[in-house]
């Protein structure tokens, strides 16, 4: 069955990590990136690992024309899995209209030239996020979703309905996965996370503060109303997550979807704490963190983990790692960076 499958972002954090899963499983890879967030070298380490190289055409997704001659040059994509937009929360409070113009024109530009081209499948990189503080825990599809506490939660939102409208009046179908909070590495430590100047995320802030980068790993919080008073996640691995985004367009190739545009939720079903991740990073590598309870985050809620039933019914999907081998994995890479 395999084929040909764009993936925007593919030099990115999870969107390499798919890379390699695709390419294992016999697809031909093309990668769109503007290397906005990520470096190129990237596609040379997913050869390494997989012993295949992925067609890489540096390109913004909010370039109408690149886009359009992007799918005349490359005929015959079966599918594509759109990761490439801005995902820092933070950052994306202070610069709105960024985020919008960036994460919105980008699908509608993809979803036009896909169209043009007849390229009707598309596996769209989604979030937790849009479901707010959930009143309910674990969390399903179809939880109602809360106003986002961010303008980069609420590009996903409005991207996920975009898609659904989309899928509503032409002849593509969609699937929508809903992350929870993806950690860890590949086993080579040839790709990871890689975010660029002070991390906003919990793991790689972690793991500089433990290699030294950073003085101290500020806790965001420890008045919350959870076992230690501090944030619960659901961690997931990002080969696990990579491994869902191959079930999701073999779903989408093979037919075998229930509805022309569907949901899933990714993470594991079990959340843990800030302080949980801690210490059971400095169990499992024997090295110390300091880190500091400061003020609560804005814009953070405090608890959320995945009911991922229907991932694993619908898409035979299950996460496999355990919360030692993420954080063995991220700390190896992050050592793997002194290199
Ligand atoms: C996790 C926990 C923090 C940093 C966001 C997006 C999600 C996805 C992942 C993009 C929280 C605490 C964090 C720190 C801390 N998007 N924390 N000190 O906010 O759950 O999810 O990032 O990839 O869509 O919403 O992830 O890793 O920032 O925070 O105490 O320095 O760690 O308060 O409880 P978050 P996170």
């Amino acid at each position: 069955m395999p084929g040909k499958i764009l993936v925007t972002g593919g030099t990115g954090f999870i969107g390499s990590h798919t890379c390699v899963v695709l390419l294992e499983n016999d697809y031909d890879v093309l990668i769109v990136d503007n290397l906005s967030n990520s470096n190129v070298e990237v596609v040379d380490k997913i050869a390494q690992i997989t012993g295949k190289t992925p067609h890489f055409t540096k390109l913004d997704l909010c370039d109408e024309k690149s886009l359009t001659d992007f799918f005349t040059d490359n005929p015959g994509i079966d599918g594509v899995i759109h990761f490439a937009a801005y995902k820092a929360v933070g950052e994306s409070s202070e610069f709105p209209l960024k985020y919008y113009h960036n994460n919105l024109l980008g699908m509608i530009n993809l979803l036009k030239t896909m169209d043009q081209a007849g390229c009707d499948k598309m596996v769209f990189s989604s979030s937790c996020t849009v479901y707010g503080q959930p009143d309910v825990l674990p969390v399903t599809e179809d939880a109602p979703l809360k106003k986002a506490f961010s303008p980069y939660g609420n590009t996903k939102k409005i991207c996920e309905d975009i898609l659904q409208d989309q899928v509503g009046s032409t002849a593509l179908k969609g699937i929508a996965l809903r992350y929870f909070n993806p950690i860890g590495a590949h086993e080579s430590a040839l790709i990871g996370e890689l975010p660029l100047g002070i991390p906003n995320n919990l793991v790689p802030y972690l793991t500089q503060t433990a290699i030294g980068k950073r003085e101290s790993l500020k806790v965001f919080g420890n008045d919350y109303n959870t076992h230690d008073g501090t944030g619960i996640r659901d961690y997931i691995h990002v080969m696990d997550l990579a491994r869902a985004h191959l079930d999701a367009i073999n779903r989408l190739i093979s037919k075998k979807y229930k509805e022309e545009y569907e949901i899933f939720n990714l993470g594991t079903g079990t959340g843990y704490s800030v302080l949980d991740i801690i210490l059971t990073f400095e169990k499992v590598n024997g090295v110390k963190v300091n880190y500091e309870f400061v003020d609560r985050r804005p814009g953070d809620i405090e608890k959320v983990w995945a009911d991922p039933s229907k991932a694993n019914s619908e898409l035979g999907w299950k996460a496999e790692s355990g919360l030692e081998d993420m954080l063995r994995s991220a700390w190896k890479w992050e050592k793997s960076l002194l290199k």
